[in-house]
């Protein structure tokens, strides 16, 4: 569904240049489920947004099905964001009308796009546990609520793919875990892509795969080994232990290159150089030895 390769992305000013995405290689296999996890700064808005097609990359390959994001014209992203893509932000009040009904709010990029099916709108509505309150004006409703509202509204145009930018940001953990569970139920039962970016670690237990993204690269993956244990949310991200759900994994390109975590650099004080050795079956990475010796 999502090849990105060597993606960059750079925000020009006036003065200064800020290199967002710095090579960045992502694939994402229709109808999976995963996160994008990385500290404040490490390019997940930006990446979501040239995904979303909000934005324009600036080099490397992204395609999304069958659209070349790099290459495709005004006309067609239009169409792009129309017929592919659903976006969830963290503050949805942009897309909500207050004096609307729940229902109506769902109606409205329908009956923008002449493809009005209320039915439809009534049945996303039920989907995220609205269906007592699609009367209720928008105002009327929690802030919980009316991020589930902005969930249906975000369905409405039946996207291939759901993007969805710190959807759990600004709401408590019982709601955050109701969102995450009707993103689960609407990747089984309608099939559809979903990719949630996020700074928080607790939503990892919930996906299929975590894709760590540090300095605008990805650096590290880890996969679900056994979906069954995540109930109790106390998921592990280490490779040791028992119980833990996910395995982890560094993200090799495709020519070689492979991110060192910086607290194991600065354990060895590698700088700029480390030696590195092959044994075999293992490759050793250490501090360079010193030539004076
Ligand atoms: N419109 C912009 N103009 C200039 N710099 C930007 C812009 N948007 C983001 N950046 C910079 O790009 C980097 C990545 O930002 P962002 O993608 O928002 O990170 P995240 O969502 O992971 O917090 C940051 O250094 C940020 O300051
Ligand atoms: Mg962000």
């Amino acid at each position: 569904m999502i090849s990105c390769e060597g993606l960059v992305k750079i925000y020009k000013t006036e003065d200064l240049e800020v290199v967002a995405l710095q090579g960045l290689n992502l694939n994402v296999r229709e109808g999976e489920m995963m996160a994008i996890i990385g500290n404040s700064g490490s390019g997940k808005s930006t990446l979501l947004n040239i995904l979303g097609g909000l934005d324009r990359p600036s080099a490397g390959s992204v395609h999304v099905g069958p659209w070349d994001l790099l290459k495709i014209t005004d006309e067609q992203l239009v169409e792009y964001k129309r017929d592919t893509v659903g976006f969830i932000w963290q503050n949805n009040a942009r897309n909500l009308l207050p004096y609307l009904s729940a229902l109506e709010n769902v109606e409205m990029p329908m009956m923008l796009s002449s493809k009005l099916d209320r039915a439809y709108a009534k049945q996303l509505l039920e989907w995220v546990g609205l269906k007592e309150r699609m009367h209720n004006k928008l105002h009327q409703l929690s802030g919980g609520e009316q991020q589930r509202v902005a969930i249906a509204i975000s369905l409405s145009n039946r996207p291939k793919m759901l993007l969805a930018d710190e959807p759990t940001g600004s709401v408590d953990s019982r709601t955050s875990d109701m969102i995450m569970d009707i993103f689960r139920k609407l990747n089984r039962e309608i099939g559809i892509t979903i990719v949630i970016v996020t700074h928080d670690l607790s939503l990892a237990g919930k996906v299929d795969r975590v894709v760590a993204i540090r300095d605008g690269l990805t650096s590290t993956e880890f996969i679900k080994r056994n979906p069954n244990i995540d109930a109790d949310g106390n998921i592990s991200l280490s490779q040791h232990g028992k119980g833990e759900v996910h395995e982890e994994y560094v993200v090799v390109d495709r020519v070689g290159r492979l991110q060192i975590p910086k607290s194991y650099l600065t354990a060895l004080q590698i700088t700029d150089k480390a030696s590195m050795e092959f044994d075999g079956e293992r490759i050793i990475i250490s501090s360079p030895k010193s030539l004076e010796g």
